[in-house]
């Protein structure tokens, strides 16, 4: 499992699309292992999300070149920039733009996914990097994409793309 988790989101040839790491664990379950998939975000699929991603901790990002990964990574790229919400803003206006500024107290980080999943004390638990997103989105006030959709698989991979090179962190700490 070393390494696996620095290169997901990846495109899976059977269901024709781009999926992160706790869809390939589902697929896994029921294509060989005729279980039934775990809901997205529950705990039994962050466990096991968290104890593959351990094994490529320090390790780079290494997002797959596939040029069928291309396309969803200019997907996403698309995404990022465009303003969504009551806000009207878009991840590249916060991340890129006023990184480092506050935003009602909290400092704006860069929108690096290299800790998830991650801990946080704020939810008290686990979560992805899908949490983490639909969270920002539920900040502007937006129709929150669902977990496991192609929208927000878009948006890890494009996020993923810009982080290639820095080392893992998962399963990271935060506030
Ligand atoms: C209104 C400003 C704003 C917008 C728009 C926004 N975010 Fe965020 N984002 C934040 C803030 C503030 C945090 C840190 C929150 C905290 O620590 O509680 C954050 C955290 C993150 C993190 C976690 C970084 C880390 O180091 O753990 C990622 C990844 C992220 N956002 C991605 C996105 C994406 C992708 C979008 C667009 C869908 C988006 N954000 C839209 C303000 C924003």
């Amino acid at each position: 499992m070393k390494g696996v988790a620095a290169r997901y989101p990846a495109f899976d040839a059977l269901s024709n699309q781009a999926i992160n790491l706790q869809q390939r664990i589902n697929q896994c379950r029921v294509n060989h292992q005729q279980a039934s998939p775990w809901r997205m975000e529950s705990q039994e699929l962050l466990s096991l999300e968290s104890y593959v991603a351990i094994q490529s901790r320090g390790l780079p990002f290494s997002p797959s070149t596939d040029a069928r990964m291309q396309a969803v990574v200019q997907r996403g790229s698309v995404r990022y920039q465009q303003r969504m919400g009551q806000l009207d803003l878009s991840c590249a206006q916060c991340h890129d733009q006023r990184w480092g500024l506050k935003l009602g107290g909290t400092v704006i980080p860069q929108s690096h996914p290299v800790g998830y999943p991650m801990y946080r004390l704020e939810w008290q638990g686990m979560g992805s990097l899908q949490r983490r997103l639909r969270n920002c989105m539920s900040g502007v006030r937006a129709q929150l994409f669902a977990y496991g959709s192609p929208e927000l698989v878009e948006l890890e991979a494009y996020l993923a793309s810009v982080a290639r090179g820095m080392p893992l962190e998962s399963p990271a700490v935060r506030p």
